[in-house]
């Protein structure tokens, strides 16, 4: 009999063992990275190369040389060709074998073509939606309205870790992990008050204690200075919107987290995090290039607190991987109900 979403097998599936669902846009590279130097990416064991044409455009190639298999990213961008290191063959933007530069008058040029697949370039990402080609517009880019609004502040750590993208997914959505970071006060005494189900997406609010309030032009300094922070109750609202993550902590932050799983055992990600200056009613009546000039002069700000709090999740989640590697049948004792919610859809979505 066929496997189906709501069968036994699917929801008892070992959930350290999941693939992806490819029909999504996944977070491939950030804009900045993206050159006419091409690079090197992996999703899903893929690997693909990325390059800026000569008039802008980015693509995403397989990272293959159709000629003899080595990778396309050692390679240079020719006008609006991706030329290969090793003998110089070039590949045009849909795949094709376009040049060789030693083609005899009496030969043709290889009929070869490599996998191309669809990007977009938004909110200072490029996405990649590595699924099936009829699916492409089905779904859309996670969208990241703060990136280009002038009233938030931007900070973007990567997240490299060893570790399947669940663990990551999981750290995530449970907020009682607060305790790791209370060096770093973060957040602090969540409570889960309600969680929703809903298609792709899982919503978990809890009531925290924060140690910010963006309310003062003084009060951005209390993102440098501890003596200035004070509790007080905020709600802690996280989501997984597969495959992604975001979040908000009261009125003044928001943060979302771009995966981008590399493996059964190796995930990247990109955690952005945004401060918003919304409390200041008078700011748009600032001039816009004044405006502009803060938002990119304070780009970065919560940098240190951001990857602190990145080096400690990735240590727990880095262990959790090598615990269940050496010991598969070891069980968890899990007592936050958001995670089982969040296993059950990214069962669901593995398997659709
Ligand atoms: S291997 Fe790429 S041109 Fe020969
Ligand atoms: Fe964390």
């Amino acid at each position: 009999m066929p496997e189906t979403i709501s069968s036994p097998s699917t929801q008892q599936q070992d959930v350290r063992q999941l693939a992806i669902n490819f029909n999504h846009w996944y977070a491939i590279a950030r804009s900045t990275e993206v050159t006419t130097q091409p690079i090197s990416r992996t999703l899903w064991q893929q690997a693909i190369v990325l390059y800026r044409d000569g008039k802008g455009a980015v693509h995403a190639l397989e990272d293959r040389c159709p000629h003899r298999q080595v990778k396309l990213s050692h390679g240079h961008v020719i006008g609006n060709h991706l030329e290969c290191a090793y003998h110089g063959w070039q590949l045009n933007a849909k795949g094709e074998c376009a040049v060789v530069p030693y083609l005899a008058d009496n030969q043709k040029l290889p009929n070869c073509k490599i996998r191309t697949y669809p990007i977009r370039e938004q909110d200072g990402f490029i996405w990649l939606f590595p699924g099936a080609v009829e699916q492409v517009n089905s779904t859309a880019p996670l969208s990241l309205p703060e990136w280009d609004h002038l009233n938030y502040i931007a900070t973007v750590s990567v997240i490299d870790c060893e570790a399947h993208y669940s663990y990551l997914i999981e750290n995530l959505m449970d907020m009682y992990h607060g305790h790791l970071h209370q060096d770093y006060q973060a957040w602090a005494d969540p409570v889960l008050q309600d969680l929703q189900e809903d298609g792709d997406r899982v919503d978990a609010h809890y009531q925290a204690q924060s140690y910010y309030k963006i309310d003062k032009i003084w009060s951005i300094s209390q993102l440098f200075f501890p003596a200035l922070r004070r509790l007080h109750p905020e709600p802690l609202d996280v989501s997984y919107v597969y495959p992604h993550w975001t979040s908000t902590l009261g009125s003044d932050f928001k943060i979302y987290c771009l995966v981008c799983p590399i493996s059964q055992t190796a995930t990247r990600a990109y955690l952005i995090h945004f401060t918003s200056l919304n409390a200041f009613w008078r700011l748009h009546k600032l001039p816009v290039a004044f405006r502009r000039f803060v938002k990119d002069s304070l780009f970065g700000s919560a940098q240190k607190l951001l990857d602190g709090l990145v080096r400690q999740d990735v240590l727990m989640i880095e262990e959790e991987q090598q615990s269940y590697l050496a010991h598969p049948e070891r069980k968890n004792h899990e007592l936050n109900r958001a995670l089982v919610s969040v296993q059950r859809l990214m069962r669901t979505q593995a398997h659709s």
